[in-house]
């Protein structure tokens, strides 16, 4: 009798036990797929495929990416894109946070990953005036330093920096943001202390760093006018002198309504026309209302309201169609121009990652990129892939 009541306990607790272990399957199985994020499927074609003979399609990759604490990110990387950037890892600040200090860590990850996956490695960026920490104008007593030693300073980091990814990274961001608004040379405390040669100067030292690799003049806003000469100047002058500039990078931190779709098409047509290559290094569409806020200076903030953060709890379908047909729009003039883009680069993966949820206002939801904060494909990604000059197969 009394081993019965123990082999009716023990095939009750077996029961359930295997009961419980069961509901926590189904529990994670459902949790799972009602999040509705799934590894990328390889097997279908990705961004990348579709505009294969027509541009690279790049992305920024941060941390939590590349060390793999977003378990999708790197798949879902290998899928759309073929060319890669670290959005921070190479930053001065970053790389470089002290005189004797370098942190490598997270740039030869993101560049062992990009050469597993064969892609096209962006360097950004040399010469930047923000995200450059104050140490790198000063001498050990806090003085600004002289001409000769800031030079040797930006020499000695790019030499090590484009040294130690030499023959990998394919293509560097040189000097980053050179301008004001109206065309003049931004005043920043490279051109203060060194003078307006600073940027012939970075881009010696990279093509004597990497002879191989493709030097880029970066910035935001320069297909619009007045700074698009400012550009010009900068780029004809080094030409001038013998100094290649293989590409100028248009970032692209772009908005629904502006630029206009003219302006863009006239100004990559104006840098071909001076025979450098174009690339959109940084695209995303902002969708939330702005502060007065022109350009895209990291330095300036607007302060929170909730009037501009009206997507918060959702992006209206409505607003998806409207972010679909500028991203359509902005993709004709790219293939319209196929013969001087060679690469569109996204500035994040997903909405989720995009700096513009925290710039210019802190704390925002904002709806910029091509696929949501679960991985999935916005209407704007179809809406790129109606631009497709011929369907092309996987590559
Ligand atoms: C942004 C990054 O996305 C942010 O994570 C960081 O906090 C600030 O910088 N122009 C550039 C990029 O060239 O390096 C900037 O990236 C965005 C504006």
């Amino acid at each position: 009798m009394i081993s019965e009541i123990t082999n009716t306990m023990n095939n009750l607790r077996a029961y359930f036990f295997k009961s419980a272990l069961l509901m926590a399957i189904i529990v994670c199985i459902v949790g799972i797929s009602c999040t509705g994020i799934q590894k990328a499927d390889l097997s279908e074609p990705g961004l990348k495929d579709h505009f294969s003979d027509v541009f690279l399609i790049g992305n920024a990759l941060n941390g939590t990416q590349v060390f793999g604490r977003d378990s999708l990110a790197l798949d879902f990387t290998a899928k759309h894109f073929n060319s890669i950037v670290a959005e921070n890892a190479m930053k001065w600040g970053e790389i470089h946070p002290q005189p004797d200090t370098f942190d490598f860590t997270l740039a030869d990850s993101l560049v062992a990953f990009g050469m597993r996956n064969d892609m096209f490695i962006v360097g950004h960026c040399l010469v930047w005036h923000s995200q450059t920490p104050r140490w790198v104008f000063e001498d050990s007593l806090g003085k600004p330093l002289t001409r000769d030693a800031l030079l040797q300073r930006m020499k000695d980091h790019i030499f090590t920096v484009v040294g130690r990814y030499k023959g990998k990274v394919k293509g560097w961001d040189v000097v980053n943001e050179a301008l004001e608004e109206d065309g003049q040379m931004r005043k920043s405390r490279w051109f203060a202390i060194i003078g307006e040669d600073y940027i012939q100067k970075a881009f010696e030292f990279a093509r004597e760093a990497d002879p191989d690799a493709e030097l880029y003049y970066n910035d935001y806003n320069i297909e619009l006018k007045d700074k698009r000469e400012g550009a010009v100047k900068i780029i004809k002058s080094l030409q001038e002198k013998g100094i290649k500039v293989d590409a100028v990078g248009i970032q692209g931190h772009w908005h629904l309504d502006s630029p206009s779709l003219d302006v863009i098409d006239e100004s990559i047509a104006e840098y071909a026309a001076l025979g450098y290559k174009v690339m959109i290094t940084e695209l995303d569409v902002n969708v939330l209302p702005e502060p007065n806020i022109v350009g895209a200076d990291i330095a300036q903030h607007g302060s929170y309201d909730e009037k501009l953060n009206p997507y918060a709890e959702s992006f209206p379908d409505s607003m998806q169609q409207v972010l679909a047909k500028r991203y359509e729009d902005l993709f004709r003039i790219f293939v319209k121009n196929d013969s001087s883009i060679t690469r569109v680069t996204f500035w994040g993966l997903h909405d989720g990652y995009s700096w513009k949820n925290n710039w210019p206002v802190l704390g925002r939801t904002n709806h910029c990129l091509l696929f949501d904060r679960n991985y999935q494909a916005k209407p704007a990604y179809d809406a790129v892939l109606k631009t497709v000059p011929i369907q092309t197969e996987t590559k």
